[in-house]
């Protein structure tokens, strides 16, 4: 069983490459980020407050992820792909992400998802935290300005209103909140393979990311 870890920024294109490296490879394709934000789904639903930990704690416990190799998400037999990724779960997801027994529990579950098959998993502290001794250890970044620049055309094509201003300062506020997490803060370190897209094609970074598999 193989382990390729990808950490990197919001906006940096994980979950495209991850996605598409992982169907390459026939392995299974894992976005940790799916699974905070189906805890953060949750926890809107059941009118609990950031701050309620404990009970937070136990929903994650209680509940049944499913992720696809296409990139659905299944929250107890729902599919909730959509749900997850509007603007009020995803304000939430970040100060969630912090609880530290939320995190404990999390990665017990993603540890959980390499004991059946070859993985491409993605996030934040993948490469760190949840498989520091993974096979394959990468850090996908891009310049905040080509982050921000393809989530307005990604809002574009799907009909969401924001200015590129309003997108930029959105992904900036989240960089300092996933950079300074007192656990599982993104980081960078001397083992990850860095690879900076901003000025790379999608095609080349998956290229690139196999090429390395592959040696
Ligand atoms: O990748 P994303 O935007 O879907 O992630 C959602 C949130 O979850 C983001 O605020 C950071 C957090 N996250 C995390 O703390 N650890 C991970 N391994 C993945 C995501």
């Amino acid at each position: 069983m193989k382990i390729i870890a990808i950490d990197g920024p919001s906006g940096s294109g994980k979950g495209t490459i991850a996605k598409e490296v992982a169907k390459r490879l026939n392995y299974t394709y894992i976005d940790t980020g799916a699974m905070y934000r189906c805890v953060s789904l949750m926890s809107l639903r059941e009118n609990l407050k950031e701050t309620d930990e404990k009970e937070i704690v136990d929903l994650l416990k209680k509940a049944d992820i499913r992720l696809t190799n296409e990139g659905k998400v299944f929250l107890n037999s729902e599919d909730v792909s959509d749900k997850i990724r509007t603007m009020e779960v995803t304000h939430r997801v970040s100060k969630i992400s912090s609880i530290i027994a939320l995190r404990e529990v999390m990665r017990e579950k993603q540890r959980e998802f390499a004991t059946k098959n070859s993985i491409v998993m993605e996030g934040r502290d993948i490469t760190t935290e949840v498989f520091p001794d993974a096979d394959y250890k990468f850090y996908l970044d891009a310049s905040v300005e080509e982050r921000a620049r393809r989530r307005q055309l990604q809002n574009e094509e799907k009909g969401i209103e924001s200015t590129y201003e309003e997108v930029k300062a959105a992904i900036e506020e989240r960089d300092y909140d996933d950079m300074h997490r007192p656990v599982g803060a993104l980081t960078r370190t001397d083992d990850q393979i860095y690879i900076d897209s901003s000025n790379m094609e999608i095609e080349e970074v998956i290229n690139f990311i196999l090429e390395k598999v592959g040696e």
